[in-house]
């Protein structure tokens, strides 16, 4: 059987579900892709930290031992920010290597330079992790609803700030005190103020726009605000009128042209937002063929993304076995206008 080797970068909360899930699975993955896993390299940045389960031999803090290695044909990139991981990525897909990655802070901004990159080097470049942790969105909006013109997508898509907002609401756990509990679940961003302040929705939602209306939105065309005002008052005030708050992501495309924002919305306790707790995440899509779609599931955390991340490298597995790398390409193909957010 054909063996195909995967440098890993990055081996955190994301990096050590993914390790601990291709090795959980590699004979069905072997049996349904038609190639065997077997990862290569991991990039740490840290060398002396203490990794249980992990074969210590593969860790490297040289970035280019896992790029420049003509062997590896798959990288997954879980590492997070803009650089080095940019510089990495680009060079990896340039050389005809595979990328996965789960990195929304990069795709939101950078998309397009990423999608040329690998157009360069014929290679596949997937990041269904980056939205919505493991409810599968992005290749729903790029390809399962692709016959239809899609003109709403709304919903939760940040883990830790609708954990935070659950345990304000359900236990009165004051804010600080649910921020370093959604931290010690691994659901929160390296520097959590991308989670509270709403930017992590914001760049989710950017990406979500431009799958969905084939047009690029950056992240900087999103209209955003955060938890971090909400006090206890305004949660009982919320209660004492049958409410929640929910930070609310949103991207519309209308005959203006696109509008897209995250905010803070009161709903009743009755809507089915209302009921997405925790770090589950729900976005709703709607599209003129199919009416209205649903998508829900767990949206940070360990496992629940590195489901995502592997269902990215089988697709990659698979396509490297029927050498077919390198057909999804960049889809935002229209120019359409950006309007201010208005909610
Ligand atoms: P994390 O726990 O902070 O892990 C980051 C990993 O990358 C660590 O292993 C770190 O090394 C390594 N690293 C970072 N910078 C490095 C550098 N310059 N050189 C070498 N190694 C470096 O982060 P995470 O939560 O797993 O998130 C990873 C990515 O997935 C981010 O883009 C995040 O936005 C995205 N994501 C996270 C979640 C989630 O639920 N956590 C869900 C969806 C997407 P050390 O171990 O040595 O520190
Ligand atoms: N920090 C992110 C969240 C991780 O809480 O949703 C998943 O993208």
């Amino acid at each position: 059987t054909k063996t195909i080797k995967v440098g890993l970068l990055g081996l955190g909360t994301v990096g050590t579900g993914v390790y601990k899930l291709i090795g959980r699975r590699s004979e069905e993955m072997q049996q349904k892709t038609g190639a065997a896993l077997e990862i290569k390299k991991i990039l740490v940045h840290n060398m002396k930290k203490v990794r249980q389960g992990v074969d210590q031999n593969l860790l490297t803090d040289q970035w280019k031992e896992i790029i420049e290695d003509d062997e590896i044909q798959i990288v997954i990139e879980v590492m997070g920010g803009i650089e080095p991981a940019k510089t990495m990525i680009t060079e990896a897909l340039k050389a005809g290597k595979n990328v996965v990655s789960a990195n929304k802070d990069l795709i939101a901004e950078y998309g397009k330079e990423l999608y040329d990159a690998a157009k360069e080097g014929s290679a596949d470049f997937l990041f269904e992790a980056a939205v919505a942790g493991g409810i599968p969105i992005i290749r729903p909006l790029k390809q399962c609803l692709e016959g239809n013109q899609i003109d709403e997508i709304m919903g939760i898509v940040n883990g830790t700030t609708n954990y935070i907002l659950t345990k304000m609401f359900e236990d009165g756990m004051d804010f600080t005190e649910a921020l370093a509990k959604a931290t010690e679940l691994g659901y929160a961003e390296a520097d959590p103020t991308a989670d509270v302040e709403g930017l992590d929705a914001g760049r989710k939602v950017a990406i979500m726009a431009t799958s969905a209306f084939h047009s690029q939105v950056k992240f900087s065309d999103v209209y955003t605000e955060g938890i971090t005002k909400i006090t206890a008052a305004d949660v009982n005030y919320a209660k004492e009128m049958g409410n929640v708050i929910k930070l609310i992501g949103i991207a519309r495309n209308t005959s203006n042209g696109i509008e897209a924002g995250v905010y803070p919305m009161m709903i009743d306790k009755k809507h089915p937002l209302a009921t997405v707790r925790d770090s589950f995440n729900a976005v709703f899509v709607h599209g003129d063929a199919v009416g209205d779609t649903m998508f829900y599931g767990r949206g940070a955390g360990e496992l629940p993304t590195a489901s995502a991340v592997v269902g990215d490298v089988m697709d990659v597995t698979r396509n490297i076995v029927w050498n077919c790398t390198g057909r999804i390409g960049w889809s935002a193909y229209k120019e359409l206008p950006i309007k201010e957010f208005a909610d």
